[in-house]
């Protein structure tokens, strides 16, 4: 496009000595010429602006708005193999009406890094990191880097470090320079206890997508937010928005009464559990949950017609359960407005802090699991506003705290909390290679670049991050979990008391 930009400019300066010529001619020549020399210098911003400004774009646009898109130069790309140089640097036309204080799950991201606020992260305990990660981050004068260690499944890897160069994208100059480790799989890796005995480098930081209270593990969005092409989930600004038009399909008290969940049980014990309570899984027993089994392979090869997230906002009730580890369904199915049912988890993610049992969600136990579903169930189905306001609170959380913003605001805290505890320089491994989003969409086809591309971030944000809140301190964080433990405590006692009294009756 480029070329072809040039050769236009070039054919005009030819045209140049031409006025020259216009001189002996009089009154309605000058006229003419006036014309001509307007127009001239008017092709001349037009090829300066494409050259300059909007180089790569088809079509001359002169945009009134301030904001200047910066679109994918793949043919660019292609030709020279190296990452563009005009994206913005810095961070400018900032709106600073817009401060907010971010979500209350933000101060997570101080208890996660709070193993190092004595000590720092020195590179000894980052090197410890490498020994599970999939690849080191580096980010130097607002580059991102890659050296990559190994292969992660699917194109987690890849979504992922989308995600970060996009971050980029969305906040030049603004991300601090880092170095860390990523882990794309499934289940936390550090244990606490293990790293606290001397002599030892220190705890390894490493970034994950989910963690338990046992682990070090620094959770960060996983790639789905991005989009995860495998299993035809979109990037999640779309599906947001296709799950908020889902919702309005069906009234809440006009779905059906029973509790949802399609998915695969044979990744976990518990999931197989879970798949006895199915209604006609056990003669003349139903315990109000429609399970549905869901095959990746079949789903693939007929386009996906059963798994479209906002079309399973049609049953009261969502159940959310654990698989091998943490579920990508979690945020798909508390953003539907009807209660979850939320089977006791073991891992978190960065959001999952953020809600809280009655409030947000409806607690299952993940032992005897079919009774609680069935009395949840059927509590709700007898406190129909409660059931709806949990619903609603869950749907809210999800669609407003977790919008697209705040999860590139989270990584931005993240990423700026962490850096400040670097006691090194970051500097570039020797292997490293350097990511930008034309690199990574470029030669990629079908469903993974139209995500990409549809979730490409095509020009800096004119709004200023939200504003980080303070840490807890050590007797809000306990008032918090003790909530917990009472609002779930609560619920068993509820239940046991039920079912003692459905043994009387019988
Ligand atoms: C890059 O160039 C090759 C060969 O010239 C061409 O086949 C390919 O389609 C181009 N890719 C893009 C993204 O333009
Ligand atoms: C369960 O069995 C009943 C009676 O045999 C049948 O009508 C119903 O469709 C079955 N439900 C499901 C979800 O398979
Ligand atoms: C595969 O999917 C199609 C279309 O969604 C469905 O009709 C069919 O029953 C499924 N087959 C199996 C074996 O699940
Ligand atoms: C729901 O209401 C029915 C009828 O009042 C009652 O028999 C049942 O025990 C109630 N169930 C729960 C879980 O509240
Ligand atoms: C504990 O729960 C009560 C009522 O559910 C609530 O008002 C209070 O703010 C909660 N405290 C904390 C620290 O979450």
């Amino acid at each position: 496009m480029k070329d072809l930009y040039k050769d236009k400019c070039k054919s005009i300066n030819r045209f140049r000595p031409s006025i020259g010529h216009q001189n002996n001619a009089i009154t309605r020549l000058l006229v003419l010429v006036a014309v001509f020399v307007l127009g001239f210098m008017f092709m001349m911003v037009t090829c300066w602006l494409n050259l300059y400004m909007f180089s790569g774009q088809p079509i001359p646009k002169f945009q009134t708005k301030e904001v200047h898109d910066f679109p994918l130069e793949c043919l660019a790309w292609n030709k020279t193999l190296s990452c563009p140089n005009n994206y913005p640097t810095t961070h400018d036309n900032l709106d600073h009406s817009s401060f907010n204080t971010c979500p209350e799950y933000f101060r997570w991201i101080h208890e996660d890094l709070r193993r190092w606020r004595g000590t720092g992260i020195t590179r000894d305990m980052v090197e410890v990191a490498k020994r599970s990660a999939h690849f080191r981050l580096i980010i130097l004068d607002g580059k991102a880097y890659v050296e990559t260690f190994r292969k992660s499944i699917q194109t987690r890897d890849l979504f992922t470090l989308w995600g970060f160069q996009q971050l980029l994208r969305l906040y030049p100059g603004r991300i601090p320079d880092v170095e860390l480790m990523f882990d794309c799989d499934d289940r936390p890796v550090f244990n606490i206890k293990q790293y606290f005995r001397r002599p030892n480098p220190g705890p390894p930081p490493l970034f994950k997508y989910c963690s338990d209270p046992w682990s070090l593990d620094i959770v960060s969005p996983d790639w789905s937010f991005w989009g995860w092409p495998e299993t035809n989930l979109k990037p999640w600004e779309m599906t947001l928005k296709d799950i908020k038009e889902g919702n309005k399909r069906v009234n809440w008290k006009d779905r059906i009464p029973f509790a949802y969940w399609r998915g695969n049980p044979s990744v976990s014990p518990v999931r197989a559990d879970l798949v006895k309570c199915n209604v006609n899984n056990t003669h003349n027993v139903d315990w109000d949950t429609r399970l549905f089994i869901q095959d990746w392979i079949n789903e693939s090869v007929h386009g996906y017609k059963n798994s479209n997230i906002e079309d399973q906002c049609t049953y009261r009730y969502k159940i959310y359960i654990e698989g091998w580890s943490w579920s990508v369904s979690e945020k798909y199915i508390m953003a539907c407005d009807s209660p979850t049912l939320y089977i006791t988890p073991r891992f978190y993610t960065f959001f999952a802090r953020g809600m809280s049992p009655l409030q947000h969600f409806w607690p299952i136990r993940s032992t005897d699991m079919c009774k609680s579903l069935k009395f949840a169930i059927e509590w709700g189905n007898n406190h129909t506003s409660k059931a709806q306001e949990i619903g609603e609170a869950s749907s809210r959380f999800i669609q407003e705290d977790m919008k697209m913003e705040y999860v590139y605001d989270y990584m931005l805290h993240l990423l700026t909390e962490y850096a400040k505890l670097l006691k090194f320089k970051p500097t570039l491994p020797p292997n490293a290679v350097e990511l930008c989003s034309e690199s990574m969409v470029c030669f990629a086809d079908g469903k993974w670049r139209r995500f990409m591309e549809d979730s490409l971030v095509r020009y800096p944000t004119s709004a200023t991050p939200c504003t980080m809140p303070p840490p807890y301190d050590p007797t809000t964080i306990k008032a918090i979990i003790d909530n917990r433990t009472r609002a779930i405590k609560q619920v068993e006692m509820w239940e046991d008391e039920y079912w003692k009294n459905q043994h009387l009756k019988h």
